[in-house]
């Protein structure tokens, strides 16, 4: 169980806090949704929970354990808006492998197959696959060091409508196994895996039921 109470952050160059007083709760096996305008805190939010960020007041918890940022760092993986645009590899093996001194014998391939790139050459230039392959690969880029929560900021941006629904079953399947928490402007397109929905908008959390995240005009070609 991931659990937030009581966080405020408030970078130095900001003139008031940009998340306040927010508090959560998303339990292993839950698909969580946080939708809202522009400018409301969303990727802050991920920054905070994932350690890259230090809220100045409340808690974080996983399994009722406080988190320091660096245990956040590695509870948490954070796959970033256009993930794409941060590949680093030559190659698919390459971009896997980055950072990970030794990876046991068939792991690689494993989570290729867990995102649904069983059949990916290794050797292919990451910028060679298709939209929705890309948003797979940095997927499993996170996945090889098995987080115990996935982090997602707008992971259905930019795709065209058929790889949109693509990635959102992915994240359906991923979540039965982990929590993960999905920053959408797009909520409505996941609607279907039931998910546990807030909005945040001025740096304050809110929860959402299920008609408003059925619609959500507000939430719509923002961002
Ligand atoms: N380091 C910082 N210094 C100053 N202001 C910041 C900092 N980080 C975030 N902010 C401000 O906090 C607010 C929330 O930003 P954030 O990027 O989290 O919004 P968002 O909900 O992700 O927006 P979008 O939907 O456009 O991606 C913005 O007003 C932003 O300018
Ligand atoms: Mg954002």
């Amino acid at each position: 169980m991931l659990e937030l109470s009581g966080v405020r952050y408030q970078p130095a160059t900001a003139a008031g806090p940009v998340l306040d007083d927010v508090s959560l709760r998303l339990e292993a096996g839950r698909l969580g949704l946080v939708a809202g305008p522009s400018g409301g805190g969303k990727t802050t939010l991920l920054e905070v929970i994932g350690g890259l960020a230090e809220p100045e007041r409340g808690t974080i918890r996983w399994n009722g354990e406080v988190l320091s940022g660096r245990q956040r760092r590695w509870l948490c993986g954070l796959v970033f808006q256009f993930p794409e645009r941060h590949f680093l590899g030559l190659t698919v093996g390459q971009e896997l492998r980055l950072g990970h001194r030794r990876l046991e014998a068939g792991r690689v391939e494993q989570v290729l197959a867990r995102v649904g790139l069983g059949q990916q050459s290794l050797r292919q230039q990451p910028e060679r696959l298709s939209g929705g392959q890309q948003r797979r690969l940095a997927l499993a880029v996170q996945l090889l060091r098995d987080p115990r929560v996935l982090l997602l900021d707008e992971p259905t941006a930019g795709l065209d409508w058929a790889v949109r629904s693509e990635v959102v079953g992915l994240l359906g399947d991923l979540a039965k196994e982990r929590a993960v928490l999905v920053v959408t402007h797009e909520p409505e397109l996941f609607a279907a895996l039931e998910p546990l929905s807030w909005r945040l908008e001025g740096g304050r959390l809110n929860p959402m039921d299920e008609k408003a995240l059925r619609t959500m005009p507000a939430a719509r070609g923002q961002g």
